[in-house]
């Protein structure tokens, strides 16, 4: 039977709990869930990973709950420091998940290499030559990297771009669309880059100065849709209808303004980048291809990722599109044990299905975000989980925690002075 990420109560639960119940979901043996504990990395292994080790650092590994992607239920890991994201998700996710969940789609993994070609006497007709030998060049980068080809990956396409004025004046770029399967793919293109490099300047009869990808993946674009039902806005004394219009208000200040456009996007991001983290994924990367590409999909300039608009019946129906250069084999995604739990947590089979549920968490994301300032100031909901971690650091353990914040909520001054007072006042009255 299919399981259901609809966890009610999951965040009520203590931290042993929920790993019971992510253990079940996902099938995780013992030994996964002990790579749970500080990411499962050893000093060794991280030694191995980077330079001058000389420590590990570790951050909060939450699960966002309810996702159903494409008709199928996924708990999603996500690794951040900042409070409410996940809730946020969660809450999201269950809104959309009444309309129906979330309809994704992802291109095939394709990952572009650049390689800019300098010192050209005639870049008109040397862009004219290169093009002509593009059978020649796509065969020379598509063996490049046998592993690749026998998975069915290697070459897709060679594009020239002429860039007439430049600082050091006139250049052409060489673009190599390469699909690069399940993984992120940054050493694959970067190799087939190289590869090319020494034909590229026999045939243009110019210089190759930088052989390297770009992070404006944009042949690897992943999107998400989803409906969320009027009732379910019909919250904080809003009318459905009401609560439809403030969202949409939210978003149109996005869509014309590159300011909010940036705070709405970190929003986004804050969700994508999470479980980019969580999976192992070079989430820099990821960062750098969406915000790229919010500045360059259309003549416009900088804008939204997302789009809100109302359907005939007056629901809210939302969308994303962005690019996703994300894997499942290759860098630190098989490397690191956590990382390779919160794979298998998710139960992703390609890179391609990672992608349509990052589309989807960064659709989540940010409904969650604009949801909570359009309705009810994002500050309120902060307040809550900030009021949890000072009364953890005034001391309270247990169910001391909940309570003690609940106080601090309810006398509006979330203060550490406070938080002590009331722990010693809660302890007095248990004795
Ligand atoms: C905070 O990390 C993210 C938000 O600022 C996003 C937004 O404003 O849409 C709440």
């Amino acid at each position: 039977m299919a399981k259901s990420s609809r966890l009610p109560g999951f965040f009520r639960r203590t931290p042993q709990e929920r790993r019971r119940e992510v253990q079940a979901f996902a099938d995780l043996t013992d030994e996964e869930i002990a790579a749970l504990d500080s990411g499962g990395l050893t000093l060794e292994q991280a030694d191995r990973m980077i330079e001058n080790v000389i420590g590990l650092h570790a951050l909060p590994l939450g699960i966002a709950t309810n996702f159903q992607v494409n008709g199928r239920d996924r708990l999603v890991p996500m690794v951040i420091e900042e409070p409410s994201v996940v809730a946020g998700l969660s809450y999201a996710a269950r809104l959309v998940r009444e309309g129906g969940g979330f309809h994704a789609t992802a291109d095939p993994p394709e990952m572009i290499g650049q390689m800019q070609v300098l010192d050209l006497p005639d870049p008109a007709a040397a862009r004219q030559r290169l093009l002509a030998a593009k059978e020649e060049l796509l065969q020379l980068a598509h063996t490049a990297d046998p592993v690749l080809m026998g998975l069915g990956g290697g070459s897709r396409d060679l594009m020239v771009r002429h860039i007439p004025s430049s600082p050091v004046g006139p250049m052409l770029v060489v673009h190599l669309a390469y699909d690069v399967r399940d993984a992120m793919g940054a050493n694959a293109v970067n190799t087939a880059a190289e590869a090319l490099a020494p034909r590229v300047e026999t045939i243009s009869g110019g210089r190759v100065g930088l052989r390297i990808l770009t992070n404006l993946a944009d042949r690897r674009l992943a999107r998400a849709w989803g409906v969320v039902p009027k009732e379910a806005l019909g919250l904080e004394g809003l009318s459905p209808d009401e609560g439809v219009q403030r969202i949409l208000e939210a978003y149109a200040f996005a869509a014309c303004d590159p300011y909010r456009a940036a705070t709405h996007n970190k929003g986004i991001m804050n969700g994508v980048d999470a479980v980019a983290l969580a999976t192992g994924n070079d989430w820099r990367a990821i960062e750098a291809g969406a915000h790229a590409y919010a500045a360059t999909r259309d003549r416009g300039g900088y804008g939204s990722l997302t789009t809100w608009e109302r359907d005939a019946d007056g629901n809210l129906i939302g969308s994303i599109e962005l690019p996703i250069a994300a894997g499942i084999v290759g860098g630190a995604t098989r490397v690191h044990p956590a990382a390779r739990v919160a794979l298998k947590i998710l139960g992703v089979r390609t890179a391609a299905e990672l992608a349509e549920v990052l589309a989807s968490v960064g659709l989540a994301q940010n409904l969650a975000a604009i949801r909570a300032l359009a309705m009810e100031g994002i500050q309120r909901g902060h307040m809550k989980l900030h009021a949890r971690q000072v009364a953890m650091a005034a001391g309270a353990t247990g169910d001391l925690v909940p309570r003690v914040a609940e106080r601090l909520v309810a006398e509006g001054q979330v203060r550490l002075d406070r938080a002590q007072a009331i722990l010693a006042e809660l302890r007095g009255e248990a004795r």
